[in-house]
């Protein structure tokens, strides 16, 4: 992960706790509407992929535990990990690209409503992502998946050489002049592995993702809510296809590139599509960044703009996350895949203790602020979730009294300590296992391992019953709350 050069290293905030009665009177621990349906409290856990699904995409009893021990926590809302709307192989990431997932994604509902005591809304993130290679070998990428084209031979001036000459050449180049005659492209290719990007409309299935995209959604988004869902987060976040699209740096060249207009077709027209199949009575939402913190990436302008046209279509809340980005990713390592969360943006999506001036606690804040001022003054009541390094009830409860979010997304430290909720509700916060921003829990899922805690995936592991990580050094759980 990226770090500020600055490397100022920060402490977990210390608060002053609220007593019961304190949290019973905060704003944080009042309820709000989010369309059709009410959340008890102001607090949301927003999607976090804990690489738990099975190898095909299913439920796992892991997938359960994981989200039962969040909802014993008791949480306004919790939103299930960023969920595949493709029936295609993806890998231990949830899908809901099928019926054959719906049996899973029922009991995860039930045991979200049973845990929580029925005081949790549970909603689920549903993702379209486009393809992605590991980084290759470079012998074997220039003598088998490089494509030699004219332009090439011209480039590295041997018009006339057959295409086994070509890709010898080119292995014995080194590293500069290689990169000074592959194009940008393919350099990247081979330095970081391939990545289809939305701009490739020369291939027919990026072309059609916006005649595809709307009824894939729009499935998926019916399964979840015959699977019980309180609701449906559309991802349009991040580094994937829909963040792509609403993207400044999307040219395409049809009607979902270039002007805002166009780079807000397709998201407005999957929303569209995705409420004709789930009804006005049914709570649907987005995910979308507040600012992509990439060079040339979409500010918060424009975001506002984005935001209020998504209220004006009758989206029940708008969630902002920030940066999370592949443009500016870190060079994977060979054999391994890009992972958005290494450069600046991911610095900025998952803020760590080691930072600058302004410290990794809030930088979403008054981006998000500026967001939900354009809504309001567009005469939208639209739910707007802030989220990005809160950790105190001083924290959310100001943003909240300030009004500058309407729920306050805790992620990482939900996960340091799922109990975070009930613990400050009841007047108990000073027992809070506090989050300290090392991002291990980030270090795991970039290697795509069970996404644990280091505050606690060591302690009582020999307690009865409990699951353990395939390397089986932690548990996958954090250890019950024993109050007092
Ligand atoms: C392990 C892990 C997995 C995540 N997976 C997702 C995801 O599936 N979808 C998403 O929108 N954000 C994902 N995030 C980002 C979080 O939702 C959140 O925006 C980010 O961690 C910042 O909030 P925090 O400071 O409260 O942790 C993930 C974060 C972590 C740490
Ligand atoms: S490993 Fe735990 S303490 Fe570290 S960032 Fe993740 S949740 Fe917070």
């Amino acid at each position: 992960m990226w770090k500020p050069s600055q490397r100022i290293k920060y402490k977990p905030l210390e608060d002053e706790w609220p007593s019961k009665q304190e949290a019973e009177q905060s704003r944080l621990f009042s309820g709000i509407d989010l369309g059709p349906i009410a959340l008890e409290q102001r607090t949301w856990i927003p999607a976090m992929v804990p690489w738990r699904a099975s190898e095909d995409g299913f439920v796992t009893e892991d997938v359960l535990d994981w989200y039962g021990r969040f909802a014993q926590g008791k949480p306004g809302a919790i939103v299930v990990e960023a969920t595949g709307i493709r029936d295609v192989p993806s890998g231990p990431l949830l899908r809901i690209g099928h019926d054959r997932f719906l049996p899973g994604l029922q009991k995860l509902v039930e045991r979200v409503h049973s845990e929580s005591d029925g005081h949790t809304r549970v909603l689920i993130q549903i993702i379209d992502f486009l393809g992605i290679k590991r980084r290759p070998e470079r012998e074997k990428y220039l003598q088998r998946f490089l494509q030699i084209t004219d332009e090439l031979r011209e480039r590295v001036g041997v018009v006339d050489l057959q295409e086994q000459g070509v890709r010898d050449l080119l292995c014995a180049m080194e590293d500069e002049q290689l990169e000074s005659v592959l194009n940008e492209r393919d350099w990247e290719s081979l330095s970081k592995g391939h990545r289809e990007r939305v701009t490739d409309e020369h291939l027919d299935h990026i072309a059609e993702l916006p005649q595809v995209l709307p009824q894939l959604f729009a499935s998926a988004a019916e399964r979840a809510k015959r699977a019980g869902f309180d609701g449906v987060e559309l991802h349009y976040a991040h580094a994937y296809t829909m963040s792509s699209f609403l993207s400044s740096t999307n040219t395409r060249k049809d009607d979902y590139g270039g002007s805002l207009e166009n780079r807000l077709r397709l998201p407005l027209s999957v929303y569209r599509a995705v409420r004709a199949q789930v009804g006005e009575d049914y709570t649907l939402g987005c995910r979308f960044l507040a600012q992509e913190c990439v060079d040339g990436g979409t500010e918060v302008a424009e975001s506002q703009q984005i935001a209020v046209a998504f209220a004006q279509a009758g989206m029940n809340f708008i969630s902002l996350s920030r940066g999370g980005k592949f443009d500016d990713a870190k060079q994977p390592k060979l054999g391994e895949s890009a992972y958005p969360y290494t450069g600046v943006s991911g610095y900025e999506c998952m803020p760590g203790y080691i930072s600058d001036e302004f410290g990794p606690y809030g930088r979403n804040v008054e981006a998000t602020a500026a967001i939900r001022g354009a809504v309001r003054d567009a005469g939208y009541t639209t739910p707007i979730i802030v989220a990005g390094g809160i950790h105190t009830f001083s924290q959310g409860e100001d943003l909240l009294a300030t009004d500058r979010a309407d729920v306050v997304g805790i992620a990482r430290q939900a996960l340091a300590d799922p109990d975070w909720f009930e613990k400050v509700r009841t007047g108990c916060g000073g027992e809070v296992r506090q989050c300290e921003y090392t991002n291990y829990c980030e270090g795991l899922d970039q290697k795509h391992k069970q996404v644990t805690c280091n505050l606690w995936d060591r302690i009582d592991r020999d307690e009865p019953g409990i699951a353990m990580s395939k390397d089986n050094k932690r548990r996958l759980t954090a250890p019950v709350w024993k109050p007092g």
